[in-house]
């Protein structure tokens, strides 16, 4: 179930200045059920836009609570009521009888109701009655809130979940009252209430309630997220966010999740989801989430998938500015593949060139974000076309498109944000446009976190730098090897990780540290003579002695940092050499490391590097084929390598050939 809130100002809607923020629809809340069925809780001024926003034929359901204006006055203006393609199921609380023909005509409004062109089922609905609708048999049930004049509440049992609308409602009016809102609230996933006042503005009788009050009432409930809404009219942005900040105060442990109602949020029963329309609300803790990973395709990942995200984007692409030419860094598409399958992309050999005659290279050639709502009807002035293989080659179908620059600090253009074929919420999924305010919001957010690819590039150029010095010594071993033990010790990471419940963000920042720091495993080499370092044949037994203090050199390199890439870097470099029986080297103190002490960084890497050297050509020895060395790693797992992390290794034949295309020896 996913719920989006088109309204929720309380009384009369108010379009000012220092309401914009919240918003000022008065009452209307849509339910989608996963199977698609549709249905709106009220009909305030944010019923209008709800409508507009609608495919162009359809079935919807329709609840009112009462018939205070500011909850139906939307009624004149929502389109399924005034189009022919679209059935509209009204459900009225049976007190209500009179009210179509009454605010329709009636001396309220120009046309009467029975000449609305939209096909309208009326249906009247009692206090504790139980409704049974749409495909999915969505049960909804009226619950008589307290109100002036009557009120009913919905809960709605759908997808294992459960919702409730309060309508509006007085909690405090009396004790009977109190009691049957926490049975209201009670193992509710979602819950929105009318919160219209605060303990210092509270005015009895008026049928409303103060927020401390249902916060008060929801200890204890099992209610998950209680999303406060009905804001008094005269409540301004800045006192609101003033609540806001209160209700973080007052969180209560083991309480629902508290949200102010702004309009436009969507929730899913986990919580808020993010949406182009409230940058405010997830973008700085998605940028102080994405400041911590080092590593770029943990990165771009991330960022591709916030972008997806607040425009509902089926699919997507991330272009990484290469001398001349576009890398395509990172893809999504759900239509084609999983998320989990998405990381196989960060090994992409794709490029495009920088030119004006790709949509992706126009806007890295102009800087010009373009949104095209349809890639195949393209302005025939237009320099870009729409390169249609990928379609052709998949069976894809792209549609919409909004691609944007990707800046880096100094404001150069490093790349190109691309989503692809935005979805309309609920079912069935149609292709819609990207919006003016998807294309701002996908700007910003391209802007901000370039800043962090350029850092991540900064922190690699680092890495880089250390292995060049590694390099100057032995230029044909160091670098794709450093590249390609990098990746498949990450990649190794996050396939044995996966089954293990770990949460995804500490997944991506493990994964993003252990590459980079798995490619300085080997920087001791510098510190090894040319003579035995590039010694064509055998080494004699003194020989491979100096040999293996590159562990131990690279371990006191990296040592004075205490970084935390650095420090795992240290533990890699030192270890990557023991083996799982306690065999190996160094020894430190007279003892070599075993089993699980030896740290996991290490046992990553014993089994990218020895898997690495096999198939690589060595002044020693000649290349093995992948299967062969695939077949020796499997050979020693609880001998040389650790048993559960070898027997990973072969699930990762798919992309272990990506990686070698991706990093192929000099
Ligand atoms: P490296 O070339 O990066 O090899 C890393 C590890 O891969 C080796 O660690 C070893 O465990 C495994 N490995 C590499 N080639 C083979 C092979 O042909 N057969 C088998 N079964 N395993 C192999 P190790 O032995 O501790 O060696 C560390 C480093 O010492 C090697 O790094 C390489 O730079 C050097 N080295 C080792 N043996 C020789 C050699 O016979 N001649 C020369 N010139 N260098 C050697
Ligand atoms: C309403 O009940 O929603 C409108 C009147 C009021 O704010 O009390
Ligand atoms: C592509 O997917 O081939 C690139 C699309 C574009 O022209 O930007
Ligand atoms: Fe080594
Ligand atoms: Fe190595």
């Amino acid at each position: 179930m996913e719920i989006t809130l088109w309204g929720v100002r309380g009384s009369m809607a108010s379009t000012a200045l220092d309401t914009s923020f919240y918003g000022g629809n008065t009452a209307c809340i849509e339910l989608c059920s996963n199977a698609g069925t549709r249905v709106f809780f009220d009909a305030g001024t944010g019923l209008r836009e709800a409508g507009n926003l609608l495919p162009d034929s359809g079935e919807c359901y329709l609840f009112i609570t009462h018939a205070h204006v500011d909850h139906i006055i939307g009624l004149w203006f929502f389109k399924p009521l005034h189009s022919p393609r679209w059935t509209t199921h009204l459900y009225l609380p049976d007190w209500l009888s009179y009210l179509p023909d009454y605010f329709f005509a009636g001396g309220v409004f120009p046309v009467a109701f029975d000449t609305l062109k939209g096909s309208i089922i009326q249906h009247r609905i009692r206090a504790n009655e139980e409704v049974c609708i749409g495909a999915d048999k969505m049960r909804v049930t009226a619950v008589p809130t307290c109100h002036p004049d009557g009120c009913l509440g919905y809960r709605v049992d759908v997808d294992a979940a459960r919702f409730f609308y309060s309508g509006d409602h007085e909690i405090m009016a009396n004790e009977a009252s109190r009691a049957a809102a926490a049975e209201m609230l009670r193992d509710t996933d979602i819950a929105v209430v009318d919160a219209t006042y605060d303990h210092n503005d509270y005015k009895e009788g008026w049928g409303h309630s103060a927020w401390e009050d249902w916060v008060a009432v929801s200890c204890g409930t099992g209610a998950r997220n209680l999303i406060l809404t009905h804001h008094e009219v005269g409540r301004s942005d800045q006192e609101l966010d003033r609540v806001a900040q209160e209700l973080h105060v007052s969180a209560i442990p083991d309480g629902p999740g508290v949200y102010l109602a702004r309009e436009n949020m969507h929730f899913s029963p986990d919580g808020p989801i993010p949406s182009a329309h409230l940058e405010s609300d997830w973008m700085l803790r998605f940028l102080d989430e994405l400041s911590q990973y080092k590593d770029e395709s943990v990165t771009l990942d991330r960022i591709l998938a916030m972008a997806r995200t607040i425009t509902n984007a089926d699919a997507g692409t991330i272009f990484l500015v290469d001398n001349d030419e576009l890398v395509f860094a990172y893809t999504h598409n759900d239509s084609l593949f999983s998320v989990s399958d998405a990381h196989k992309s960060a090994y992409s050999t794709s490029r495009l060139p920088i030119t004006e005659e790709s949509i992706a290279g126009y806007v890295a050639c102009t800087g010009e974000a373009l949104n095209l709502d349809d890639v195949r009807k393209l302005p025939p002035d237009a320099p870009y076309r729409f390169n249609d293989e990928f379609d052709k080659k998949t069976g894809y179908r792209t549609k919409s498109m909004l691609s944007v620059p990707f800046l880096d600090l100094e404001g150069r253009i490093s790349g190109v944000l691309q989503v692809i074929n935005r979805l309309t919420l609920g079912a069935p999924r149609q292709t819609a446009p990207f919006t003016l305010n998807m294309v701002y919001t996908v700007r910003l957010l391209a802007r901000e976190a370039g800043g962090v690819v350029m850092h991540n590039a900064l922190y690699r150029k680092n890495v880089y730098n250390i292995l060049k010095m590694a390099r100057v010594h032995d230029p044909s071993e160091t670098g794709p090897h450093a590249e390609r033990v990098g990746a498949v010790a990450a990649e190794l990471y996050q396939r044995w990780v996966g089954k293990s419940g770990l949460p995804p963000e500490k997944i991506r920042y493990e994964k993003s540290r252990i590459r980079l720091a798995a490619m300085l495993h080997d920087v001791g080499k510098v510190g090894i003579s040319d003579l035995i370092l590039k010694k064509p044949g055998k080494l004699t037994d003194e020989e491979f002695a100096v040999m293996c203090r590159h562990t131990e050199i690279g371990a006191s390199i990296l040592a004075g940092d205490t970084s935390d890439i650095s420090r795992l870097a240290h533990d890699i470099a030192l270890h990557h050499h023991q083996q799982w029986d306690g065999r190996g080297y160094p020894a430190i103190d007279g003892k070599t490391l075993a089993g699980e002490d030896i740290p996991l960084g290490a046992r990553l890497v014993a089994i990218a590097d020895v898997f690495d050297a096999l198939v690589s050509t060595r002044h020693y020895k000649k290349p093995w084929r992948m299967e062969d060395a695939l077949e020796f790693i499997e050979k020693k797992a609880g001998e040389h390598f650790d048993p559960h992390l070898a027997a990973c290794m072969r699930e990762l034949a798919d992309m272990l050939h990506l990686i070698y295309q991706r990093f192929p020896d000099l």
